[in-house]
């Protein structure tokens, strides 16, 4: 069914035990991403903005409340299980890239295709496309180190997209990027978004980043405090297609 939510979250709660006082790190969270939105995750450090995220993504489990992903009720899962949709379905970006070092562009890239059997030549030619779809066709069998941090980024997002997920998770993914290397991210995601139909949530710190989405979410203390359009104050790091739509019609 193309109208089930790619993100189904019902009263999310996740609250660590951690020392004699528990954290409630996200309070009753409900929230729906319909496929091919781009949705950015902003709050101040220690919001919940990770906890949700590493919940979305199956890297943690919540304390109480539903989640389903693309339709699935991740609650009912084993762990195997679990491990097969986070595999299938989620793609996730990182601040700091977490690439292995003394290991190709191409072989990072294959190793999500790797668990999960794929043959050897279909991987390659699998993570040949990821890197080109990502402008890196000529950076195959560049190391890590021999690329730059826009570079690397770009072969996690490569990595992040080879099994074609329902969603793309990126936590601060420009978070160690300088600004003209934010604007080049920031650009892919809305190709990938417009052009690829991939539905993406990014958390960030940066108003000019988190407008660049289409819907902004807003957690404070765990609770989730506001849910909409960015503000219009906040000026975008690039130009995004639908901001200009908008501003045609306000006029
Ligand atoms: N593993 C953990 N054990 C105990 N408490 C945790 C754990 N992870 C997070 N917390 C607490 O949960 C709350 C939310 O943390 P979270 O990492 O989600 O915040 P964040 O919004 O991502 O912050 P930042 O912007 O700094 O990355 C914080 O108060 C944090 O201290
Ligand atoms: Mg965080």
């Amino acid at each position: 069914m193309s109208d089930t939510p790619v993100i189904d979250a019902v009263a999310l709660r996740k609250v660590y035990a951690a020392g004699d006082t528990p954290v409630v790190a996200l309070a009753d969270v409900t929230l729906q991403v319909q496929k091919g939105e781009f949705v950015a995750v902003v709050g101040a450090s220690g919001s919940g903005k990770s906890t949700f995220m590493n919940l979305i993504g199956l890297l943690d489990r919540p304390t109480s409340g539903v989640l389903r992903l693309d339709g699935v009720d991740v609650a009912r899962l084993t762990g195997n299980q679990r491990a097969i949709v986070r595999n299938h379905k989620v793609g996730f970006v990182f601040q700091g890239f977490n690439l292995l070092r003394r290991t190709s562009a191409r072989e990072n890239v294959e190793l999500p295709l790797l668990y999960a059997g794929v043959p050897a030549r279909a991987r390659e030619e699998a993570a040949r496309l990821a890197l080109t779809q990502v402008g890196l066709g000529d950076r195959l069998e560049h190391m890590p180190n021999q690329l730059s941090g826009g570079q690397q980024q770009r072969v996690a997002i490569a990595r992040a997209l080879v099994n074609q997920p329902a969603l793309l998770l990126a936590d601060e993914p420009t978070g160690n990027l300088d600004s003209a290397t934010t604007r080049e991210i920031l650009k892919l995601f809305v190709d990938l978004n417009l052009h690829h139909g991939i539905t993406i949530v990014m958390v960030t710190h940066e108003s000019d980043v988190a407008a660049v989405s289409r819907r902004v979410v807003q957690f404070k203390d765990g609770h989730l405090v506001l849910d909409g359009p960015p503000p219009p104050e906040w000026t975008p790091a690039i130009g995004v297609p639908w901001r200009q739509a908008a501003k045609v019609e306000a006029a």
